[in-house]
């Protein structure tokens, strides 16, 4: 087994293997979601992929492999312990309706095994697959692929929904049973039935090869694709911890510099207490989480609402840890330079963005020192005067409002005092909070997994046409997309632009994209490489590596833009464009809502 291997080894040996499989490499995409009003963040690898893997054609062609930066928040609170990250790379491939079981299992057994890769002995392994229900059949196939490969029967499990079914990531969407791969670490077994799904920590999980052939409905049912993919991730942490016999994904290479920095900032040292080991690892993984929302090529900031409330409660808590350690206000930029440094060649929109990187962090943290102050005052106040031992989520929402307090940091002062919080009356202040902001929180978890309605790819063809109008009417060609959350009812774009627009722009912009509409000209798609867009013209994010292949969407003279789709096939078709509202989404980014109308 590969006990040595470093991360940049394990990128490039799976790269390399999956290539020579005839799978061209694709860059990772953007942490923030396009056209998606599911979830704020990539959370998987296949999440970008999921028009191609419900049917569309991919530039790349039918077999893809990538590291994708992923960014999962669900599980903030476990951040701490050994596994928990709250950002980590997958590792991925993908057949779009290409190969199948029968190439995918060898492959997989392969890849562990082969001394030319990771091997791993097979007596070490154990895998599972999907028993079987009346949505779709007991895995036998996968499970005798397995056995033929090399993995003693006695070594396969088989297991219901529950463990082996993957996606959808949304609401709807694609999905389907999996076989997952594991590390037997050769403790002994918790009970007679101990298996891969008890999580005693006999049996960790490091590959999931995911056989997606349904596409799950908001009705819940589950429908034959067009074609049968294959997605599979390996998050690249948690294996390089298994290989290298690492208790904790903190004591990889991965995050030695950045513990060694927070070590030498604090004067502490990791594994000194448990106290200190978790709030080096709660900086560690949020300082890292943030460089990559903030470095992201649609960078995020700061705010109160969606991606930007997050990256500020990953900062907040961070800063907290931080002063645990006695790590004075300011030094936590050198932790984030240590990982620009690291990672920078890899993610190369780390090193673009680095100044931007260290002023977000710096700046959160002295408007921090400043809420800090009065809200401990005033958390000390309430608490004081509490009947009972529960705070009220009234209280906890005027902390939040008021002082900036993220409501996890009001249940951990509460617990360092013994006092519980109510929640659920703090989350129904919350949203209403958000629903009178406008904040779109209303839609967020709304509507399907970047659903391919017509109406979505009407209102994701007139984003396109709006994108072209926004730089010509304001005269700025920086005025870049941010983000973009396209529901059947509206879309929503976010981009860069200083001040708040005036009515005569937005009704120029209107009146451009409406004049582009009523043109009726064709929507040519053209494939092409990312250079070939660029001396064309197109719009884009320009992340993707030398030489790889893009869909350039091209509507007359008015617009040229690399984009995945699903888009309308003449501009015609959009009906009449309005826009409902400008505002501003955080500090140098603003944010429209329009609907298209009969
Ligand atoms: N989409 C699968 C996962 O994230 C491979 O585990």
């Amino acid at each position: 087994m590969k006990t040595d291997i470093t991360a940049k080894e394990l990128r490039n040996m799976w790269l390399g293997f999956f290539k020579d499989k005839g799978h061209t490499v694709i860059s990772s995409a953007s942490l923030i979601p396009d056209n998606d009003p599911t979830v704020l963040f990539t959370t998987a690898g296949m999440h970008p992929l999921v028009p191609y893997l419900l049917g569309e054609k991919h530039p790349g062609g039918t077999r893809l492999t990538d590291v994708q930066k992923c960014v999962r928040t669900g599980d903030i609170d476990d951040v701490g312990d050994a596994s928990h990250c709250t950002f980590f790379e997958m590792l991925g491939n993908w057949s779009l309706g290409d190969y199948f079981k029968k190439e995918m299992i060898p492959w997989s057994y392969e890849f562990l095994t082969s001394e030319k890769y990771l091997g791993i002995d097979p007596e070490r392994l154990a895998v599972t697959v999907f028993e079987g229900d009346s949505d779709c059949p007991r895995d036998e196939e996968s499970a005798d692929l397995w056995a033929n490969a090399g993995i003693k029967r006695e070594r396969i499990f088989y297991l219901p929904k529950e463990h082996n079914w993957w996606g959808p990531a949304g609401v709807t969407g694609p999905c389907g049973s999996d076989t997952e791969m594991f590390i037997d670490t050769g403790k002994p077994a918790c009970c007679p039935e101990c298996s891969p799904a008890c999580h005693c920590g006999k049996y960790l999980e490091i590959w999931n090869d995911v056989f997606m052939q349904f596409n799950k409905t908001a009705e819940g049912k589950y429908e034959p694709l067009k074609q049968k993919n294959v997605d599979t991730g390996m998050g690249l942490e948690r294996t390089l911890a298994t290989l290298q016999g690492k208790k904790s994904v903190y004591e990889t290479d991965v995050f030695k510099p950045i513990i060694g920095k927070i070590e030498e900032i604090s004067g502490a040292k990791y594994g000194d207490s448990e106290e200190v080991t978790r709030a080096m690892r709660i900086i560690a993984d949020h300082i890292r989480t943030s460089v990559f929302m903030i470095g992201d090529e649609k960078g995020v900031s700061p705010s109160n609402v969606d991606q930007g409330y997050i990256l500020r409660r990953l900062l907040r808590r961070a800063i907290r840890f931080a002063k645990k350690l006695g790590i004075a206000v300011g030094q936590l930029a050198s932790v984030a330079q240590v990982i620009v440094d690291e990672y920078k060649e890899v993610y190369t929109e780390l090193s673009v963005n680095n100044e931007r990187i260290i002023n977000e962090i710096n700046t959160e943290e002295l408007r921090f020192e400043k809420t800090i102050a009065s809200g401990e005052k005033e958390f000390e106040k309430v608490a004081h005067y509490l009947v009972g031992d529960t705070l009220s989520g009234k209280a906890a929402f005027r902390l939040y409002d008021t002082y900036g307090f993220p409501i996890e940091m009001t249940i951990e002062l509460a617990q360092e005092k013994g006092l519980k919080v109510n929640v659920e009356d703090f989350n129904k202040a919350f949203a209403e909070h958000q629903a009178k902001s406008h904040a779109g929180a209303e839609q967020k978890f709304k509507g399907g997994l970047a659903d391919n309605t017509e109406a979505t790819a009407r209102l994701h063809t007139a984003t396109h046409l709006m994108h072209r109008a926004l730089k010509t009417v304001l005269n700025d060609e920086n005025a870049n997309q941010k983000g973009s959350n396209i529901t059947e009812e509206r879309l929503r774009f976010d981009f860069t632009f200083p001040r708040p627009m005036t009515k005569e722009e937005i009704a120029e912009v209107e009146r451009l994209v409406n004049e582009a509409i009523k043109a009726d000209v064709e929507i040519v798609c053209e494939e092409m490489s990312v250079e070939e867009a660029k001396a064309q013209g197109a719009v884009g994010l320009f992340t993707q590596k030398y030489g790889e292949k893009v869909k350039v969407y091209t509507m007359g003279k008015f617009s040229k833009e690399i984009c995945g789709g699903p888009h309308a096939k003449r501009t015609g078709e959009l009906g009449k464009f309005r826009i409902v509202k400008e505002q501003s989404s955080s500090a140098g980014v603003r944010r429209i809502k329009a609907v298209l109308e009969n």
